[in-house]
This record gives structure tokens, sequence and C-alpha cells, in this order.
């Protein structure tokens, strides 16, 4: 821990990657988790996929619904609150990159949040809009579709087989390539592109630190590697340093 706040000290670029564990300890479920993990429970082909929508829009719209739902009751933790605490103090340091949809980052305050994965709480259309889509109000349903021409609203999420906004991952691309620091806290590092900005951090040049109670797939290219959770560890790691609070 001492060693990784000197690194941080001394990196004038931070990116910090987040995944699901960062929420955990506010009651979001992961992915991964062989008990409680929400691809332990469902299958992401018939969930997560355009082809699962288009042959079973219900269902996988009920599904997004109920994560909606339970998120209303979901606070940002002291890991979200830490980082965004962190971006004010030093601003233009930091760029977050969250594969997260929750956006518990942005409530936590977290200014510029670059999130790759979309947003659990938007809905945008199936298809390409026409103009009835854009001028009539879309008849409420499960999902709800354009009057006219049945044009579907789909969460706006990126989901398995669609490309990343190509914007926000250059964005994050260009970052991840330029930081002398990568913090990589609760991803267990197999989804790409994601994970593949941890690789082109390390291959930069720069320190790659994980946060992570558990192994991960990024472990290989890990500077250091601290055994923890988020919301205990990412606290004492970014607090301000005696110095910073002397005025
Ligand atoms: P995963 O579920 O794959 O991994 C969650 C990670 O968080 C694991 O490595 C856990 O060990 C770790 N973890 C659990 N509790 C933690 C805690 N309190 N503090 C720190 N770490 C903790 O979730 P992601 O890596 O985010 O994609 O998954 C990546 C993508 O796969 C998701 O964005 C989602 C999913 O399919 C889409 O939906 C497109």
């Amino acid at each position: 821990m001492t060693r990784v706040r000197q690194w941080l000290a001394e990196a004038r670029r931070l990116v910090v990657l987040t995944g699901a564990g960062v929420s955990a300890e506010s009651g979001v479920p992961t992915f991964r988790d062989a008990m409680t993990g929400l691809w332990a429970q469902f299958s992401p082909e018939e969930l997560a996929t355009e082809v699962a929508f288009r042959t079973h829009p219900q269902r996988v719209w009920d599904w997004y619904q109920q994560r909606r739902t339970a998120l209303r009751s979901v606070h940002p933790n002291a890991g979200h609150r830490a980082l965004a605490d962190y971006a004010l103090r030093y601003p233009g340091r930091m760029t977050l990159v969250t594969q997260n949809v929750d956006d518990l980052h942005q409530r936590a305050g977290q200014p510029h949040t670059l999130a790759l994965h979309g947003d659990l709480a938007s809905d945008r259309w199936l298809d390409e809009p026409r103009s009835c889509c854009l001028t009539q109000p879309p008849l409420a349903g499960r999902p709800p579709r354009c009057p006219v021409c049945a044009n579907l609203r789909r969460p706006a999420v990126v989901w398995f087989g669609e490309a990343l906004p190509t914007d926000l991952l250059a964005r994050a691309e260009r970052a991840a390539t330029e930081c002398h620091l990568m913090l990589v806290v609760g991803t267990s590092g197999v989804v790409y592109p994601a994970a593949g900005l941890a690789r082109r951090a390390s291959a930069g040049g720069a320190r790659v630190v994980i946060v992570n109670p558990e192994e991960t797939a990024l472990d290989d290219i890990a500077d250091a590697c601290l055994r923890a959770a988020s919301a205990h560890c990412l606290p004492r790691l970014l607090e301000p340093a005696p110095a910073d609070t002397m005025d």
C-alpha cells in the first residue's frame, strides 16, 4: 500500500479502470461470482444479445427492468466516493473508465466518467430511427414501441457481440496509452476491449495496480496486486498525504 501510494504521488496521469466489483459493496451483483453473479443465474446468450432481444423482447426487457428497479435503491459506496474526491482534488489528472452501467460513479460526483458499456437507466431505438420514431411518443409496453413502424426501445447498454461506442473507446485507449499508472479495480479482466486497456497501459510503460480480493486475468501484467475489497482499500489508497492536508 505504501509503495502504491508513492507511485500514485509520482504519476502525473492516472487511469482507473473499474468493473462490477467496485459496486459490490453497494449491493449490486457482479457477473461472474460463482454463487451470486448474474451470469451464474442467467445465460448471457438469452439476455444480453441483440438476437435474444429480437427473439424474446418482453423477457429481455423485463430482466433489464428488474435490474433498473434494483438499482434505484442502491447508493455509491466509499470506493466510488474516494475516486470522485481524488478526481476533484487533482483536476485533470485522472481518467475514469468503467465497464459498469449502474451510474454509481456518476452519482458519487465523478467528473467525465467514460462508461464503455452504456447506461442501464437509458433506452435507445433498436433499429435506426425513422422520422416517425422521432416525432411520435413511443407506445407504452414491454418494451415500448413506435406507434407507426413498431421499432422497439431497448436498454442503452452494450450487448455481447456489439461494438463499444467508437469515441469513448478511442478516448479510453488514448488515456491508457499516455498514463503513468493504471488502477484496475473490481474487474475479472476477461472482457475485451475493456481489459485490453490495462495491457495497453502496461505495454506503454505504465505501472498497473490491481485492487481485487481475488486473482484476475490481468495479474500477469500487474506491478502490484492489492487483495482487498475496493470500498475498504480505495479510501486508504487515495486519501490525501499528510503534506496535502497542511495549509
Ligand atoms: P465480473 O463479474 O467478471 O468480475 C467482478 C470482479 O470483481 C471479480 O474479479 C471479483 O473478484 C471482484 N470483486 C468482487 N467483490 C469485490 C470488491 N468488494 N472489491 C473489489 N473487487 C471485487 O465483472 P466485470 O469484470 O465488471 O459486460 O465484467 C465485465 C463485463 O462483463 C461487464 O461489464 C458486463 C459483463 O458481461 C456487459 O454487460 C457488456
